[in-house]
């Protein structure tokens, strides 16, 4: 590598170094054995330890408590879109629906092959500028569930607060906040996860489901989509992503070493804030696009006057070395997404070029 990458991507994204470093010296002999993790069988003795570091590392790190269990699944979140609805939702029950952002509506459209839902919230009429405070939901009585995703990854939107089903159970889509700050489970009765930006590469969902919920899966179901069989074979019903999890543990073991979560949201704050305050202190040549409260630690959405300008400052940045700022194709813009493992010399450096781009062109 000639010249060092910031990599601001959505996801798959940035990894900790020293996990890639780890990998990179065991990628032949995973602890001497002669073999690598991806040639081992997932049920040998070499692998077990593996599965079990990677459940416990999650189960540390988010304080999981015993009554749920920790899965790590295939098919992406996209798939949970589905296997919510098809083991909790019946023809004739209704799942309440908050939607904050694009992937929300995809989790509604996915229900709704299922049974009724009732979008409880939807910020589409502002453009998923923001979320509903907790006192702006009105749930539907006998819900089967209510559904949120807590950080819109598109628009960089987040709820700063663990939703509160009030008796019904609260299911949510963390694929892009997960492990960036600590959370309360118990809020929870499922929570889902795409591993690949906070928590290792594609191809591994981590889910924690409560087990009152596993309980509830009806009989008779497809095996794959079946919570409580995944769960009773300890997320080895198939073969699972075993180099996904193999990753997994070794970032669960990174978190461990950085101080666990609360040091992250503390760091995570501090970048956030970098970014923010350049975006505010530019006279409006940089806008934001979620509104304060709402504002995403994880990916920071601007817009620039025009997307002319747009194109021309991701070109540049990415000359640069300030890699993957092109806002998702559905919206545009430029988005920054700094996970946990995104340092905080990236950030100042974007904020350098934005303040150089401005006054240049601006
Ligand atoms: C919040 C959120 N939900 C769901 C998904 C879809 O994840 P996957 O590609 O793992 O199916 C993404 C992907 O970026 C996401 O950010």
């Amino acid at each position: 590598m000639t010249q060092k990458i910031y990599n601001f991507s959505a996801g798959p994204a940035i990894l900790p170094p020293p996990v890639l470093e780890k990998a990179q010296d065991e990628l032949l002999s995973l602890n001497g054995i002669g073999m690598s993790v991806m040639e081992i069988s997932h049920r040998s003795k070499h692998f077990e330890p593996i599965l079990a570091s990677a459940e416990q590392g999650i189960r540390d790190l988010l304080s999981v408590p015993e009554n749920y269990r920790i899965l790590f699944l295939q098919g992406g979140a996209t798939l949970q879109f589905s296997m919510v609805p098809i083991n909790f939702l019946r023809k004739d029950e209704t799942a309440d629906y908050v939607i904050t952002g694009a992937w929300g509506k995809k989790a509604l459209k996915e229900a709704k092959r299922c049974g009724n839902t009732n979008v409880i919230f939807s910020t589409a009429e502002h453009g998923y500028n923001s979320v509903p405070t907790q006192g702006e939901l009105r749930f539907t009585k006998d819900a089967k569930y209510v559904h949120y995703t807590s950080n819109e990854t598109i628009e960089g939107v987040e709820f700063k607060y663990d939703l509160d089903g009030g008796g019904i159970p609260v299911v949510c889509d963390a694929s892009s906040n997960i492990l960036s700050k600590p959370i309360d489970i118990r809020e929870h009765a499922l929570i889902y996860a795409g591993a690949q930006k906070n928590i290792g590469p594609s191809g591994v969902t981590l889910v924690i489901i409560r087990d009152d919920l596993v309980a509830k899966v009806p009989e008779n179901q497809h095996s794959m989509l079946d919570y409580r069989l995944l769960a009773e074979n300890d997320s080895m019903l198939n073969t699972p992503n075993t180099w996904g999890i193999y990753i997994i543990s070794l970032v669960c073991e990174w978190l461990r070493e950085q101080g666990g979560l609360s040091v992250m949201e503390k760091k995570n704050e501090e970048k956030a804030a970098i970014l923010y305050d350049a975006i505010d202190a530019s006279d409006g040549y940089y806008s934001g696009h979620a509104r304060r409260p709402a504002r995403s630690l994880m990916n920071v959405t601007f817009r620039l006057p025009s997307e002319e300008l747009e194109k021309q400052f991701c070109a540049e940045a990415t000359a640069l070395g300030l890699d993957g700022l092109k806002g998702h194709r559905s919206v545009g813009g430029v988005r920054a997404s700094i996970y946990n493992a995104f340092p905080k010399a990236g950030v100042e450096r974007l904020v350098e070029f934005m303040q150089y781009f401005a006054q240049r062109i601006g």
